[in-house]
């Protein structure tokens, strides 16, 4: 019997490709620039299992030149760069990566959070700049978390982990999710649920932790943003395109809005140029997952998935 055939269409760390090894024959795109079509395709076209990264897009012309695939690994927790209904209608299994960044992306929003609200990125831009300054009882007063209320958009792992941080700082916690979080939990992180518009309507600081959908495009847009408070913070580790970054820019811009802290885009890797003047924005480039331990776990456990399709024993992660 011949081995199965896994193509890796972005670079993954090492470990990741060492387990897929075990099972069959790998070919692995090595660059860090994204893989040409035609070398894809050219691959594809003799694969049994694909292991993706959020910046493939697995749509039906993906999966016409992959005749054989079985399985689709996304090395991600969010998988909405795959054609999922698609996939299934081909008896493609997917699969993500839930839980092992779950604790990396929590720690970046806490972080943003604290940068918009210290304006940290504004005092590094200042020293960077070689514009003389020097310490003042009024420079570059900020706002402190204690007391404030957090609103958690989207209350999965991530919300939950970023609720306990958030906890640790004092804040006082609401979410709002299609399903209630268990009771213990709940309790555990003093966390009460509302809807949307109460949460954007009474939250000193709104984090979007939900994933990215039809039902979530544009989820704040210029309407959502006006019913925000106008010493508000926005914080959004989840997807671009949750956020209308056009209304976003307006409410930055006329004082609609407080603050920013964006993680992800919503043209990505593009930013919206209204953003980049702003002092009241907070820009990194979709750093919730990156570090060396996460983003090794996210490739092993990609490979896992892999390896229990292959053996029979199931993926572990199975998106259904
Ligand atoms: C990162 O954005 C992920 O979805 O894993």
């Amino acid at each position: 019997m011949t081995a199965p055939k896994i193509v890796v269409t972005g670079r993954i760390p090492e470990p990741g490709i060492d387990l897929l090894k075990t099972v069959g024959e790998v070919w692995a795109w090595t660059q860090d620039e994204p893989i040409p079509h035609d070398i894809r395709n050219g691959q594809l076209a003799s694969a049994d299992a694909v292991v993706t990264i959020l910046t493939d897009t697995v749509d039906e012309a993906f999966l016409d030149a992959a005749p054989n695939l079985k399985i689709v690994a996304n090395v991600a927790v969010g998988y909405n760069n795959i054609n999922v209904p698609a996939c299934h209608a081909r008896g493609v299994t997917v699969t993500n990566t839930p839980g092992v960044l779950t604790d990396a992306t929590a720690d970046l929003a806490m972080g943003l959070i604290l940068m918009a609200t210290r304006r940290l990125g504004e005092g590094e831009r200042l020293i960077r700049s070689g514009a003389p300054w020097k310490w003042g009882m009024f420079m570059m007063l900020g706002s402190g978390l204690q007391g404030r209320q957090l609103g958690i958009v989207g209350m999965g792992g991530i919300g939950q982990a970023l609720a306990h941080r958030a906890r640790a700082f004092g804040m006082s916690v609401v979410y709002h999710n299609r399903n209630a979080v268990s009771a213990d939990i709940e309790h555990a992180l003093s966390a009460r649920r509302c809807d949307l518009d109460e949460l954007l309507a009474t939250s000193d600081v709104v984090s979007l932790n939900c994933p990215y959908s039809e039902e979530t495009h544009h989820l704040i847009n210029a309407w959502a943003l006006s019913t925000m408070r106008d010493d508000a913070v926005l914080v959004n580790t989840a997807r671009g395109p949750i956020v209308d970054e056009s209304a976003l820019v307006e409410a930055l811009v006329n004082g609609g809005i407080a603050c920013a802290a964006l993680d992800v885009f919503e043209h990505e890797p593009e930013v919206h140029p209204g953003l980049l003047g702003l002092d009241n924005v907070v820009l990194v480039p979709h750093l919730g997952s990156a570090t060396v331990e996460t983003r090794t776990a996210m490739a092993t456990l990609a490979a896992r998935n892999v390896v229990g399709h292959i053996e029979g024993s199931g993926p572990v992660t199975p998106v259904t």
